[in-house]
């Protein structure tokens, strides 16, 4: 940890810079973010917590282990250092540290994962925003950044009236009862401090965080305490990516890790099998993943599971698919952002040597890049379904992860927290110029 340091940043900047032009998962993570320009301050600034997507906000670790995958893997730390992202996981030998430090052990028993032997991770910033802002101690992968700092320059204060509420995205709700308390206390707590009702804003798969969440509070509490929630890019429907990422795993594009190699890692997170389409909201015909042999739909998860020889992912399914999967309205004012018109996977098509190598050909539909459009809009069925107004605004050539820092979006952000209330229902952003 640290000696091959100056190696190991350029490295992240090689890894990061060629992750913005390869496909995504949840969240890219962008070097050099885009600056938030200075704007007139406004005098409304309503407190705002942001709940981070999947891998979106930092994790750390600390260690003393019983045995050693490899023997130039740190055995002991004395202190908490950075697990997500760890720059070791970019070395030859440090990603199998990195995986064995990172890994969760679930048990089928208990229905219950616990840290890999001798690992105690934390999720560092609860409640502020420099966990969320950079995923690592460079200052170089940048997520809500932007947006934190539009924020500053409208008046927000960093850690004050906007907060980060980041969590151990490796599981899913059912396993992280903890940070639901200390989310409504920090509601509770922004709620007191300011004496006006607070924004929850989410991202991608932190969306299906915050639905979770809203579901299990009473209304009385709701109406009482939260003023809305902003949602951008949520996998309403689940995802398909989640499949091919189980199946032959996704290297974020870091040539130096093969895909089969992060697959590890990946099949270890409860999160992936909990975003798996959902049968609710796709046909019951439709492929995801087509092999030579078999044609894998939403009816075929357990086979799927069997046949990448991942029998424990079928629990992790059953345990988590009705976590949120029946749409329940949130029971507060909505705005539902999201981006559309761009190809996006719905069918990964593999040849014989499914699941171990990358897919050959992909069908494509309507969608933001990583999410496909129709699902993104289920949020629209909460219209009328509760009593306060739900607004859906889709935003035309809007990439995934360029909604959390495009000018057009965090100006519409801006917007509703100044309480203005025309939402505008399609935005387009493409560049007329190009
Ligand atoms: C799973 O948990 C049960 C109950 O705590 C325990 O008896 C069993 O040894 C665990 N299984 C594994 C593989 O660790
Ligand atoms: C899978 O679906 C495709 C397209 O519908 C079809 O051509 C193919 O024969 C199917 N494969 C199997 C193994 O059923
Ligand atoms: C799924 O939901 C039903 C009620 O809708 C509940 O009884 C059941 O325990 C849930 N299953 C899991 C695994 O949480």
């Amino acid at each position: 940890m640290g000696s091959a340091g100056h190696l190991c940043s350029s490295l992240l900047v090689v890894f990061l810079l060629g992750l913005h032009h390869s496909s995504s998962f949840w969240i890219i993570n962008v070097v050099f973010p885009p600056n938030a320009k200075t704007r007139v301050p406004s005098n409304s600034t309503p407190p705002l917590i942001i709940v981070p997507g999947s891998m979106g906000n930092r994790l750390e670790a600390k260690i003393d282990k019983p045995t050693l995958v490899h023997w130039l893997c740190y055995k002991k730390s004395e202190h908490w250092f950075p697990l997500w992202i760890d720059l070791n996981m970019l070395m030859p030998v440090g990603v199998d540290c990195w995986i064995d430090n990172i890994r969760l052990v679930y048990n089928r028993t208990t229905r219950r994962s616990s840290n890999s032997p001798g690992v105690q991770v934390r999720v560092p910033g609860f409640g502020q925003t420099y966990a969320i802002e950079f995923l690592d101690y460079n200052k170089l992968a940048g997520y809500f950044h932007t947006m934190v700092q539009h924020l500053v320059s409208v008046g927000y204060t960093r850690d004050e009236t906007v907060r980060g509420a980041p969590y151990d995205w490796r599981l899913a709700p059912n396993e992280n009862a903890e940070y639901f308390t200390k989310l409504q206390d920090l509601v509770e707590e922004m709620y007191e401090q300011y004496q006006h009702p607070v924004y929850l804003l989410g991202h991608s798969m932190g969306c299906h965080y915050v639905l979770y969440f809203l579901n299990h509070q009473p209304q009385a509490w709701k109406d009482k305490h939260i003023r809305g929630f902003i949602s951008l890019g949520a996998p309403w429907g689940g995802a398909v990516k989640a499949l091919n990422v189980m199946a032959s795993g996704q290297n974020y594009g870091i040539a130096m890790v093969s895909n089969i190699k992060i697959r590890e890692e990946q099949r270890m997170m409860t999160t992936n099998p909990w975003m798996l389409p959902f049968e609710e909201a796709w046909p019951k015909d439709h492929v995801f993943i087509s092999t030579p042999t078999f044609n894998y739909t939403t009816q075929d998860y357990q086979r799927f599971f069997r046949d990448i020889s991942f029998d424990d992912g079928w629990y992790m399914w059953e345990d988590t698919k009705n976590l949120t999967s029946d749409l329940h309205p949130p029971g507060v004012e909505v705005w539902c952002m999201y981006g559309v018109g761009l190809p996006t996977v719905v069918t990964y098509i593999y040849d014989e040597g499914f699941p171990n190598t990358d897919p050959v050909d992909f069908v494509y539909a309507d969608g933001d890049n990583t999410l496909n459009s129709y699902r993104m809009s289920l949020c629209k069925h909460w219209v009328g379904q509760q009593e306060k107004p739900v607004h859906v605004t889709e935003y035309r050539g809007l990439p995934h992860f360029d909604i959390v820092f495009h000018e057009t979006v965090l100006n519409q952000i801006q917007n509703i927290l100044e309480g203005k209330s025309d939402t505008p229902t399609e935005v387009d952003v493409r560049d007329k110029t190009a």
